[in-house]
C-alpha cells in the first residue's frame, strides 16, 4: 500500500488553539503512563515560548534529586534552536526528520503544541496519529471546536482550530497515513468526527503536581509526595487511569504496528 508506514511509533499530539485547557499537563501524564508501562517513549515541546512540558520534566528531574527517589521519564527531544532560528522551512524539515528517526526505534511520541496556531503545530497535526484536544467544562470552551445553536446546542459550524485538523486530516489521506485518531477530553462531539472521553476534572492535587514534576501515576507516598497522599490523590490517578484506556493507545499502537506484533511480550 502506497504511503503506508511499517512503523512502530505512534505519534500522539496535544492540541488546542484555547490555552490552559490541560494540554502540557495531559501531555505529562501520557508521557509517564507510557514510560511506567515500559513503552519506549520520546517527548517533544512545540511549545517553545512557555515550555511547560520541559519545565515539568526538569521539574521531575529535580524533585527525584531532592527526594532520591528514581521518576522515570520520557526521552526529551528539542527542537528550540531550529526553531528560535526562525527558518521555518528549516524547522519543519527537523520535525519530519525527528518523527522519521524514531519510526523504528521507539513506541511512542509524545508532541505538545502552544496553544496558538503555527506552521510546526500544523504540521504536527498532520503528523498525528492522534490528536488529543483537552477541553474545560463549558460552550466557552467548545466554541475552540464549533458554534453551538443558542436554542438546540446543535453544532452549526467548525472554528479555526477544528478546519487546522480537518486539514491535517486532508493531507493524511492525501499521504496515504491511516486515519489521524482524534480524540476530544470532553462532551460535545458527533458533527465534528471525533470521539469524546472524559477528561480530567478539575483538581487543586494536579497544579501541584507541576512545581515537582509529579503525576497521579507516581508512588502515592510521602517521600514522593513531599506531603501525605489523600484522597484527591487516588482520585486523580483513577481518573487519568479511565482516561488513558479509554485512549486505547495500546489497541492502536498495535494496529499502528505492522512488524513484530509479540514486540511487547518480551
Ligand atoms: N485537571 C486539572 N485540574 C486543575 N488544574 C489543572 C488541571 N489540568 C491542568 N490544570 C492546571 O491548569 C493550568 C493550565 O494547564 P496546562 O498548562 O496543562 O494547559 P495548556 O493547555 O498546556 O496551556 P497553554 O495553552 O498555555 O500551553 C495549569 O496551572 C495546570 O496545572
Ligand atoms: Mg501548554
Amino acid at each position: 500500500m502506497a504511503g503506508t508506514r511499517a512503523q512502530r511509533l505512534r505519534v500522539i499530539v496535544l492540541g488546542n488553539e484555547k490555552g490552559g485547557s490541560g494540554k502540557s499537563t495531559v501531555a505529562m501524564h501520557i508521557a509517564i503512563a507510557l514510560v511506567k508501562a515500559n513503552k519506549c517513549v520520546a517527548s517533544l515541546d512545540l511549545d517553545t515560548r512557555q515550555r511547560s512540558f520541559t519545565h515539568y520534566l526538569e521539574n521531575r528531574r529535580a524533585w527525584a534529586q531532592r527526594r532520591d527517589r528514581e521518576l522515570e521519564a520520557p526521552e526529551h527531544l528539542s527542537l528550540d534552536e531550529v526553531i528560535n532560528r526562525g527558518d521555518e522551512a528549516a524547522a519543519a524539515r527537523a520535525l519530519a526528520d525527528t518523527v522519521a528517526g524514531l519510526e523504528q526505534s521507539h513506541d511512542f511520541l509524545i508532541i505538545d503544541t502552544p496553544g496558538h496556531d503555527n506552521a510546526l503545530m500544523r504540521q504536527a497535526h498532520v503528523l498525528a496519529d492522534t490528536v488529543i484536544t483537552p477541553l474545560n467544562d463549558s460552550f466557552v470552551d467548545f466554541d475552540v471546536l464549533g458554534t453551538v445553536d443558542p436554542e438546540t446546542f446543535a453544532v452549526t459550524g467548525a472554528s479555526h482550530y477544528a478546519a487546522i485538523v480537518a486539514e491535517a486530516l486532508q493531507k493524511r489521506r492525501l499521504a496515504g497515513y491511516p486515519v489521524t485518531d482524534w480524540i476530544v477530553l470532553q462532551e460535545l462531539s458527533q458533527t465534528l468526527k471525533f470521539r469524546f472521553i472524559d477528561g480530567l476534572a478539575e483538581r487543586v492535587i494536579f497544579r501541584e503536581f507541576y512545581p515537582r514534576g509529579l503525576t497521579a501515576f507516581d508512588d502515592l507516598d510521602e517521600t514522593t509526595l513531599g506531603t501525605r497522599p489523600t484522597l484527591s490523590h487516588v482520585t486523580a490517578r483513577q481518573e487519568v487511569e479511565n482516561l488513558i484506556n479509554a485512549m486505547q493507545l495500546e489497541d492502536a499502537a498495535v494496529i499502528g504496528q505492522t512488524a513484530e506484533p509479540s514486540r511487547d511480550a518480551a
